[in-house]
């Protein structure tokens, strides 16, 4: 998360700066750092850990009084945690200051053309290639020096970059300026009097200012305390959106959501989008580069064992649906404390993929030691940076849904699905297998879901009003087939953590093999229906399942697909998600079930944040 601040005296920019860091903290961030312009140039601090560490750091080497500053707290996606990689990140010969959001995609290529060049790196990461870039190119310029210098190079450093980024920069020349971009990822201005700031969210500078702008894609803007202009990547002039930030500073950690379940929930666009990010080549081929096991090995395994507990076994069963579809290599999933202590067939082909959000999991940690001795190479799938699951794996492939604070697990659950199926379509590219021509469809697909999950979202007003009508139910039940089924099982284990009612998931085609002896007048039963346009008669098929339960007083809620009005007409409640393909499917139909869940929960009076009995990471046995 990023900071930053302008002011004309009324606050000192370290203060407002840390001030805003210590808001956004809560993400659960490990690493830290500030920049301020003072009368003899840049001066900063960084340092790994809380960010209580800079803050003694400060303390035993203070900052000077400055009034323009900027300050960062990072959460590691590449490159460890360490204080030479925390930003900010400085250039041209210590007079540029640089922080950064995001994933700059064609870093490597720029790195090279830079050291080319002869500049010096040193850290590993990619934003001090952004810092020396705009560096190398504010030197260059004829107006280096003035004023507007800074935007300029800015405005053309960003034709450059390729991926996610926010950044912001200072630089001696330009005593009252910060200087910010955004492709991708997050950034709004506040407006003060006689001082202004910028920030990864309003929760930044919510205790200086509620005025707040917000910028639109690609765009570059400037701040001195008294003006803030907005331009594109070219220079045209361009024109942000004012609004006013209704909620106070209390509310200012969950980004004015009641809860943090109920934002997460809204981060998923982004968890999946950058999940996605910076993980195909130009020419649309899969490059999983962390994935650092020999290809010959991958290309000999001839099974796939997926491990996990709760909510990531879950999205270990979808990626056994699609992994077997596109790769054809048999494929398991296990609960981890069962898979360890039953003496499992596992060798040197066998490929195992540990799905962890936290990566401390005691049971899957245990489960990928035992896998290891018995040969197994292990991909860890993981959200934590640096956690001890990836630690002890192979290799690993990192969900990008940023840190998840509510216990329920919500956005690193999409993101562990859209990370299997990157994991599944890469080994498919690299066996060369008959669905290679499948592949390049399925990245197409893949890449609008951010914006069709924002679309469930948008339109999930009828979902809370149903929890909330539902707050007095003692058990709900929940149906789906194919992938359909763990995101039922999904959606009841949402109800059982959160509402602390009974809650089950079936596979529907199991309905008549005993469950269907539940159903009795009353029953709220939530059903996954698949698509219509399926290959298989699987809609028909739970259609019918949906007139059964019926007939014996069943109340259902239906999440079907946009346009599939076949049970409108028999059915109390229909909820629409767009279309996409049945395997990508459960990143959207998991969405309501999350919705229903929490705001059911929430009606009940819950903390949805911290449910009984439960803590984030399970780190015993
Ligand atoms: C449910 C939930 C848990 C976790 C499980 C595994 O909402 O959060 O079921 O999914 O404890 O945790 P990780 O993924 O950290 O290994």
């Amino acid at each position: 998360e990023l900071n930053g601040a302008d002011s004309n005296g009324s606050h000192g920019a370290l203060d407002v700066v840390m001030e805003g860091l210590r808001r956004l903290e809560y993400r659960g961030y490990d690493s830290a750092g500030v920049a301020v312009l003072t009368e003899t140039g840049i001066q900063s601090r960084k340092k790994s850990g809380k960010l209580t560490n800079l803050v003694a750091e400060l303390d035993s080497s203070p900052l000077p009084a400055s009034l323009t500053g900027i300050g960062h707290t990072r959460w590691a996606t590449h490159g460890g945690p360490t204080d030479q990689n925390a930003h900010p990140h400085l250039a041209d010969d210590g007079r540029l200051a640089l922080i950064h959001n995001g994933i700059i995609e064609n870093f490597a290529e720029l790195k090279a053309e830079l050291l080319e060049q002869g500049v010096v790196f040193a850290s590993d990461t990619d934003t001090e290639v952004a810092a020396a870039l705009l560096g190398s190119i504010y030197r260059r310029r004829t107006d280096a020096g003035t004023a507007d210098a800074l935007t300029s190079a800015m405005q053309e450093a960003c034709q450059r970059l390729e991926g996610a980024f926010t950044l912001l920069a200072i630089h001696q020349d330009a005593p009252d300026v910060v200087v910010a971009a955004r492709r991708n990822s997050p950034l709004v201005v506040g407006l003060g009097d006689g001082e202004n700031f910028l920030g990864s969210d309003v929760s930044g500078f919510i205790d200086f200012t509620r005025r707040a702008v917000e910028l639109g894609q690609d765009q570059v803007v400037t701040i001195t305390p008294e003006d803030v202009t907005i331009t594109d990547f070219y220079g045209a002039p361009a024109t942000g959106k004012e609004f006013h930030v209704s909620w106070d500073a209390a509310a200012a950690e969950k980004g004015g959501y009641p809860s943090f379940m109920a934002k997460e929930i809204n981060d998923q666009p982004d968890a999946v989008g950058q999940t996605l990010l910076g993980r195909t080549d130009a020419k649309g081929n899969l490059v999983l580069d962390e994935l650092r096991i020999d290809e010959s090995i991958l290309r000999s395994v001839d099974k796939i064992v997926v491990l996990a507990c709760g909510t990531s076994a879950y999205a270990g069963q979808v990626a056994k649906y699609a992994i077997e579809h596109w790769c054809r290599i048999p494929t398991e999933i296990e609960l981890s404390h069962e898979f360890r202590y039953r003496d499992p067939i596992v060798n040197e082909k066998t490929l195992v993929v540990a799905i962890s959000q936290s990566g401390e999991t005691m049971d899957t940690l245990m489960a990928v030691r035992y896998a290891r001795e018995q040969g197994a190479k292990v991909v860890a799938i993981c959200n934590t940076n640096g956690s001890t699951i990836p630690r002890e794996s192979d290799a690993v492939l990192y969900t990008h849904a940023g840190p998840e604070i509510a216990v329920a697990s919500t956005k690193a659950f999409l993101a562990q699905i859209t990370a299997t199926y990157l994991l599944g379509l890469y080994l498919a590219q690299l066996r060369g297998n008959k669905f290679r021509d499948e592949i390049a469809d399925v990245l197409a697909d893949l890449s609008e879901m951010p914006a069709k999950i924002q679309e469930v979202l948008d339109n999930s007003d009828p979902v809370k009003e149903l929890g909330r009508s539902m707050a007095d139910a003692k058990s709900v039940l929940f149906l789906g087939r194919h992938v359909g089924f763990p995101v039922a099982m999904e959606g009841a284990l949402k109800l059982k953590e959160l509402a602390y009612i009974h809650a089950e998931g079936f596979a529907a085609g199991e309905l008549k093999h005993g469950p269907i002896a539940l159903i009795e007048e009353g029953q709220p039963v939530v059903v996954v229906l698949p698509s219509p346009r399926g290959r298989d008669s699987l809609h028909a098929k739970v259609v019918s399942n949906i007139q059964e339960i019926r007939a014996r007083g069943a109340v259902t809620i239906v999440i079907a697909e946009e346009g599939d009005e076949s049970v409108a007409a028999f059915s109390e409640h229909v909820i629409h998600v767009p279309q996409t393909a049945t395997l990508l499917a459960p990143l959207l139909t998991t969405v309501p079930l999350q919705i229903f869940a929490c705001e059911l929960a929430a009606a009940k009076g819950y903390d949805v944040d911290q449910p009984r009995n439960l803590a984030k990471s399970v780190t015993v046995e």
